[in-house]
């Protein structure tokens, strides 16, 4: 089968927001990337909605021209849409020429059809800014709900589209004079005609989403009114008629036709067929949006193209409410918000989709807020999902290093393969009616079961009691891996790549299909090292969890060589087991040149890199000083190079980078240890049992919530020579 998708083109006079993503643009790219898998032939296209009074009011704020706009914002938004991993076959954009010709054509078979029309119209003038105020120029009271702030041609509260002759009290949206009314001569789309071709083909659209199909009959039941489709304005497509010179398309009857216009370019580009997508009738189109574009996509779109003839009709819009802002609308004006380009700064593009799909707001209105965001992310995401994937794959990657046997399977086992079955069939039937939520919830499910199977088989306990079940115990945890990659391709694109990767494989995920979720790994695949797939968000604002934002590691000092530019500076050659690295250390004083030789030493090793004087330090080496001394910090026993340290028996997940401002307001300080009391520059309990070994010894505390002993396993971190208790660690 085919699948036409078709997303609302966002106006490129500003960056798109989570709202926009979550609205569209994700539930799209789920939806293709699903249909892919299945093995349809997927068109999706969008693009950027250049014209109209959006792009010149914005343009004449800023003093720039509309063009300027358009272009900064069709990049921007360009660059977003990729880094999200929107896969458009074609993200076009009104202002190109192509579309234009498109759009003319579309105009002028219309007219040949007898759907378009010339007539006078009365129209608001602004007698003060000596010009025609078409659509948000003039702003007026909605005649339908009594929304102040509606605009000339749709209210923003009700939906309805407007005239602006009916809004009730109009004032000019530049200068607020009341505007008086001039004729002028449009073009007309004769909407009233289709009426009876509208309602009858609505009759069987009952699978359309409530409020979609309710809006809809809502809108048609007062009857559909002829509406003009150009403007007194000049940045947008020329009229292709005569004595339409100084006038252009309106803004939506333009954009609209960029969901062909851009099938015909993706055509040119790729020498495929946009008429088996448009013409043929196997082909079922899906259009994504925001409700405040539903009339504009389930009746005046399909119009148009019952007007123009033999081109496929929606097979369904599907349209998401609104994301708030805790509580709030979105808003540019009042700064509130998440913007993209800065969410993408901070995270991970999955990290982003996981929160955007399990927040989406399918059937009603939904909540954007940071608490929600840090602890769905933290809580589902990572414990459950990455933490299983995690745990499967390193463990068979440090002890089989390949994809184990699977031999006899017990009653858990087969559990674990029903049930990859029933969430692979539970998902379809609610991703096929695009209930996307639904369909991610199950799979969240599976991640829950896959953590439950590993513990329950308790794998490590296997390896040396039985060494076939332990094989198995894996080979199973590796499908259901596998599966939850295919089947969480869809909404996680980036990590399911990365999981491919981890289980052998050398192609794309995407080059596979959704049914292979229920195929075995082949046995003995060499399997890829894995990575952690997230770390938790680490909220600046809390005292506790930092100790995640550091990764410390144990190395070797190789080499040790006087800074040529600075005399008080070294520079290390360290060994860190998988890598070796150069550190600049400022130990001239406290440590002759043979002293560190071959000395191991706690490194720092996410610190952003710095040049000292010329010769970059990539992280930095820990130790303790006081007035007198200053003390590289050494573990107290035999450790490989590359070894992380402990806090309290804890492994940090440590994000790749650590700035060194965030660095500095990390607090660590060297204390003596009595028992599970140690003293610093005060007294601090320890939760964790204390080895009698390390008892009245010098440890290094690092101050979080609770303060956390650091170590190696059995094997204490102090300071190489005393210092003084309570001496800070730098
Ligand atoms: N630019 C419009 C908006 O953001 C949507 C246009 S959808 C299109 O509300 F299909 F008509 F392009
Ligand atoms: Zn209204």
């Amino acid at each position: 089968m085919r699948i036409f998708i078709g997303v609302a083109w966002p106006y490129a006079n500003g960056p798109i927001h989570l709202g926009h993503i979550v609205g569209a643009y994700l539930p799209a790219d789920i939806f293709a990337r699903y249909q892919r898998m299945k093995g349809n032939e997927v068109l999706m296209v969008s693009g950027s909605d250049e014209h109209g009074t959006p792009i010149t009011i914005t343009a004449e704020k800023e003093g720039k021209s509309p063009r300027e706009i358009a272009d900064r914002y069709h990049r921007i938004n360009s660059e977003i849409m990729e880094k999200m991993g929107i896969s458009f076959d074609l993200f076009f954009r009104t202002s190109h020429p192509h579309h234009a010709e498109v759009v003319k054509r579309f105009f002028l078979r219309l007219m040949e059809r007898g759907y378009l029309y010339r007539d006078k119209m009365i129209l608001p003038y602004c007698p003060n800014c000596k010009r025609f105020l078409p659509d948000r120029y003039v702003v007026g009271t909605c005649p339908y709900c009594g929304y102040e702030k509606a605009r000339g041609d749709q209210c923003d509260n009700c939906g309805r589209t407007l005239d602006p002759k009916d809004l009730i009290d109009p004032k000019c949206a530049i200068c607020g004079a009341t505007p008086e009314f001039r004729e002028s001569e449009h073009v007309f789309f004769a909407l009233s005609k289709l009426e009876k071709r509208i309602l009858e083909w609505l009759t069987d659209k009952v699978y359309w989403r409530d409020n979609v199909i309710n809006f809809t009959r809502n809108f048609v039941k007062g009857g559909l009114k002829d509406r003009a489709i150009t403007r007194d304005i000049e940045w947008g497509v020329e009229v292709p008629l005569p004595g339409f010179e100084k006038k252009r398309i309106y803004v939506w009857f333009d954009a609209v036709i960029g969901y062909l216009s851009a099938s015909v370019e993706w055509s040119r580009i790729t020498g495929k067929s946009w008429r088996a997508f448009w013409i043929d009738r196997n082909t079922k189109h899906y259009y994504f949006l925001g409700k405040d574009n539903i009339p504009f996509h389930t009746i005046i779109w399909p119009a148009m193209l019952m007007g123009y003839g033999e081109l496929n009709l929606p097979y369904n819009v599907v349209a998401n409410e609104y994301l708030r802002f805790s509580g709030e609308k979105f808003s540019k004006s009042r700064g509130i918000g998440v913007w993209m380009p800065e969410l993408l700064s901070m995270f991970d593009p999955d990290v982003i989709r996981f929160y955007g799909t399990v927040n989406m707001p399918e059937h009603r209105d939904s909540d954007f807020t940071w608490d929600d965001f840090v602890q769905k992310v933290n809580e589902e995401l990572v414990d459950k999902f990455g933490n299983f994937v995690h745990r499967a794959l390193i463990f068979t990657y440090r002890h089989f290093g390949e994809v184990p046997k699977r031999h006899s399977l017990d009653a858990l086992d087969e559990e674990a393969l029903e049930k990859i079955k029933v969430t692979k069939e539970k998902m379809e039937e609610y991703l096929d009616k695009v209930e996307l939520k639904k369909a991610f919830r199950e799979w969240m499910e599976l991640a829950r079961f896959g953590n439950v199977y590993f513990d329950r088989k308790a794998p490590w306990a296997l390896l040396k009691s039985d060494r076939e079940r332990c094989e198995t115990a894996l080979n199973i945890s590796l499908h259901i891996v596998k599966a939850l990659a295919i089947l969480g391709a869809p909404f996680l694109p980036f990590s399911a790549e990365k999981i491919w990767k981890y289980l052998g494989y050398d192609d794309s995920i995407f080059q596979h299909t959704w049914d292979e979720s229920l195929t075995a790994l082949p046995e003995g695949m060499k399997l890829r090292e894995p990575k952690v797939l997230y770390t938790k968000i680490v909220r600046e604002e809390e005292s506790f969890d930092r100790w995640n934002l550091l990764d410390l590691r144990i190395a070797e000092i190789k080499e040790v060589k006087e800074h040529p530019n600075a005399d008080q500076l070294y520079i290390l050659t360290i060994d860190l087991g998988e890598e070796s690295r150069t550190l600049v250390a400022g130990l001239k004083n406290y440590y002759p040149a043979n002293e560190l030789l071959g000395k191991k030493i706690v490194v720092v090793c996410n610190l952003e890199h710095a040049n000292f004087r010329g010769v970059e330090s990539q992280g930095m080496l820990l130790a303790g000083e006081d007035e007198n001394t200053v003390a590289i910090l050494t573990p107290q026993g035999d450790v490989k190079p590359g070894t992380r340290v402990q806090a309290s028996g804890i492994y940090s997940e440590p994000p790749p980078v650590l700035k060194f401002k965030k660095f500095k307001k990390l607090k660590m300080e060297v204390v003596d240890i009595q028992d599970s009391k140690v003293i610093g520059s005060s007294e601090y309990r320890i939760e964790y049992p204390i080895p009698e070994e390390w008892k009245g010894k010098q440890g290094v505390v690092f101050l979080d919530k609770k303060p956390l002993l650091l170590h190696v396993g059995k094997v204490l971190i102090s300071p190489e020579k005393r210092v003084k208790r309570g001496g800070k660690i730098r």
